[in-house]
């Protein structure tokens, strides 16, 4: 196996959670830890691409070697870190798990308690793979899909509305599989329909499977 696969090429990594405050106190966010997103940045390293790794809250180290670390908290935070870091880099690869949906409102003061009930407003966060996948021009770009249900249909829906290279699904009800657990089982699907069906692994063998399909697609 070839360590240089990726010399010379620069990859985006997006990992962990978004998060969307409510008020000083409390936010909204997802069950990420960033395994899999660092698990990524740490075998494009190990093939020798420059990584730009933009991370959501986790308790992870960043691997060394890293061009980049950016630290982030909201959806927002996250689409201008990629939005800022795009020019240059030549494959982008979204594991992160962004939060959707951010409170209408963002009160500056803890919200007190009241008898009754809170009603929170939400409104759409900005897709960042989308925004991304009108502007990719020739750069590989690689997405997750987590699924609960219906797996390949909503994968294969990502695909095409996101503009996509390829999709890595996780069904995240599976033991073993998603969020927080050191592997996955994963499938991998091309914008042909074709799909690469992979056993229960450790996140550090799937992510150098998506880095050597990403290789294969960048002509080295
Ligand atoms: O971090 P771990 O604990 O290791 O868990 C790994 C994981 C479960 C988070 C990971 O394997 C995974 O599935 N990541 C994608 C989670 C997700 O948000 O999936 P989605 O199906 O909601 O989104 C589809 C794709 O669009 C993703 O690449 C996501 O990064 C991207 N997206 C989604 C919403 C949004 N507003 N902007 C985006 O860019």
């Amino acid at each position: 196996l070839s360590t240089c696969e990726l010399s010379g090429k620069t990859v985006l990594v997006t990992a962990g959670p978004t998060s969307e405050a409510i008020d000083p106190v409390r936010y909204i966010t997802n069950h990420s830890t960033g395994k899999m997103g660092y698990a990524i940045a740490k075998a494009a390293i190990r093939k020798g691409a420059k990584v730009i790794l933009v991370s959501g809250k986790t308790n992870l180290k960043p691997p060394l070697g890293l061009e980049k670390f950016l630290a982030v908290e909201s959806t927002m935070d996250m689409y201008n870190a990629v939005v800022e870091n795009l020019d240059g880099c030549d494959i982008i690869i979204k594991s992160a798990a962004v939060a959707d949906y951010t409170p209408k409102t963002k009160s500056d003061k803890k919200i007190k308690k009241t008898e009754g009930e809170l009603v929170l407003e939400l409104q759409r966060n900005p897709d960042i793979l989308f925004e991304i996948g009108k502007i990719k021009g020739d750069r590989i770009l690689v997405g997750f899909a987590a699924e609960t249900d219906d797996l390949m249909e909503n994968a294969a829906k990502k695909i095409e509305k996101k503009n996509l290279d390829f999709i890595v699904a996780n069904d995240i009800t599976k033991e073993g599989a998603g969020f927080g657990v050191d592997t996955n089982i994963a499938k991998i699907l091309y914008r042909d329909g074709s799909v690469i069906e992979l056993e229960k692994m450790s996140k550090d063998e799937l992510s150098e499977i998506i880095l050597q399909k990403v290789a294969e697609l960048s002509g080295k």
